[in-house]
């Protein structure tokens, strides 16, 4: 293994005030005579000058009595938020000038996988580092960087990371990765989005062979989820098409039926769901709207089996369901005459919904921006207090008089308070 030491790397990339409690996290080590390392992402991300605030350690021991020896030695500034004992991690909070710094510790372990897809065992706590990193996914998240004083900076690279990252390949670690865990094929694929990177062709036929394989029947859908939305989440055309068109959606479901035209169907998505962007409020979401437009086709029983499958939250189903009913019922907008009609169309669905709409229904464009840019925050002033008021008795009507009203608003045959009350009177 090359001597490489990223000491610029580091000091530039890496914010003071975490460097202020790795420091301190360095010296508490140093004092244990534990060897206690970066881990992961982070190191990658140092390395290729990407911020990354999710910091990562790992220590060759045991985490959680290294945590708590952090709170005897700084208890004014440390806090233990949890811990996980099967795992021996805990997560733990320095309080740096103002600033909270929120730590992942780690201890060095050991696993395997009794069986495909399932869950991995813990076999050993505390191992050698080797033992840790020889069970990730990719050669570029397999780098660790120490933090003890005597090798602070030096980059722990068994399994040629290092030059991986700079040519641009992820390569996995062993032949069986896949196998044992297939979440990993999505997570190489928003790594080669994200990044622009290639699997190498050993991996490239790993990959295939597992998908292959059809053996995901122990795998977890709140796994797949995850990797899921950090791949769609990014917002790429690129990672729609090639989770068709490399088959990646069997670890989603197999009777997904991979739409002909993906490619202009992906690009269309990428465009629509940027120019859109300023209605989207979280942007969590935007990973729905790929799914949705995946399976906007489908019957209903079909999205409800893959939600139940990927353990959808009810709203993350509902967005689903309603992009395909939307869909299926586009003729009543292609035929809408009213700008009413186009209300009602749009008006119970998540915007979510209405941009896979979008996506599949690029010709009705001018009726969606009608509704986004126009109708859909059109409010009437009066409530059922005025309608009291003017002497009618509550009751149904009152709804029925209140969506006469929203309907002539909408359609701007009136536009005052005044005139709705008018508007009203012709009810009594
Ligand atoms: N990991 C793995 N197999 C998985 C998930 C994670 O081997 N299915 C390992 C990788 O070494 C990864 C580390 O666990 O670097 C931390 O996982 P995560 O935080 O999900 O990954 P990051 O590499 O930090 O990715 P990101 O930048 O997207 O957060």
């Amino acid at each position: 293994m090359k001597n490489r030491f990223l000491r610029e790397e580091f000091e530039k990339n890496i914010p003071g005030e975490i460097k202020k409690a790795l420091a301190f996290c360095s010296k508490a080590a140093d004092e244990l005579g534990l060897p206690i390392f970066l881990i992961g992402g982070i190191v990658r991300d140092i390395i290729i000058n990407k911020k990354n605030f999710d910091v990562d350690i790992t220590v060759q021991g045991n985490a959680i009595e290294f945590a708590q020896s952090l709170q005897n030695k700084y208890p004014e500034i440390f806090k233990l938020k949890e811990t996980h004992d099967s795992f021996k991690t805990a997560k733990v909070v320095f309080n740096i000038d103002g600033k909270c710094v929120d730590l992942d510790l780690a201890s060095t372990r050991k696993e395997s996988y009794p069986y495909p897809s399932g869950l991995p065992v813990v076999e050993k706590i505390g191992c050698e580092l080797y033992e840790d990193v020889i069970r990730r996914d990719f050669s570029i998240n397999s780098m660790a960087l120490s933090l003890n004083k005597d090798s602070f900076y030096r980059l722990v690279d068994y399994l040629n990371g290092y030059d991986d990252l700079q040519e641009g390949v992820l390569e996995i670690l062993h032949e069986k990765s896949f196998i044992d865990d297939p979440t990993r094929i999505i997570r190489g694929l928003k790594f080669s989005v994200r990044f622009g990177y290639k699997p190498g062709e050993k991996t490239q036929k790993l990959m295939r062979e597992c998908l292959e394989s059809g053996q995901f029947d122990n795998l977890a859908g709140e796994r797949v989820k995850l990797e899921l939305k950090q791949a769609f989440n990014l917002n790429r055309a690129e990672c729609l098409a090639r989770f068709i068109n490399e088959k990646i959606y069997r670890l989603v479901d197999t009777g997904i039926s991979a739409l002909e035209n993906i490619d202009e169907i992906a690009f269309d998505a990428q465009k629509t769901i940027s120019e859109y962007s300023k209605f989207i409020q979280n942007n969590d979401n935007i990973w729905l709207i790929y799914l949705g437009t995946l399976l906007s086709g489908c019957i209903p029983e079909k999205i409800n089996h893959i939600a139940q499958k990927l353990y959808l939250s009810g709203n993350e189903k509902s967005v689903l369901l309603y992009a395909q009913a939307l869909c299926e019922k586009q003729g009543f907008l292609r035929n809408s005459k009213s700008r009413f009609e186009v209300y009602e169309f749009f008006e119970k669905a998540q915007i979510e919904s209405i941009i896979v709409f979008l996506i599949k229904n690029k010709d009705l464009k001018d009726k969606v921006d009608l509704f986004l840019n126009g109708l859909k925050d059109i409010k009437i002033s009066i409530d059922g207090n005025n309608l009291i008021q003017m002497g009618l008795k509550p009751g149904p009507l009152f709804s029925e008089v209140l969506r006469e009203v929203l309907k002539a608003r909408v359609n701007g045959e009136i536009t005052s308070y005044e005139q709705e009350i008018e508007l009203v009177k012709k009810f009594n």
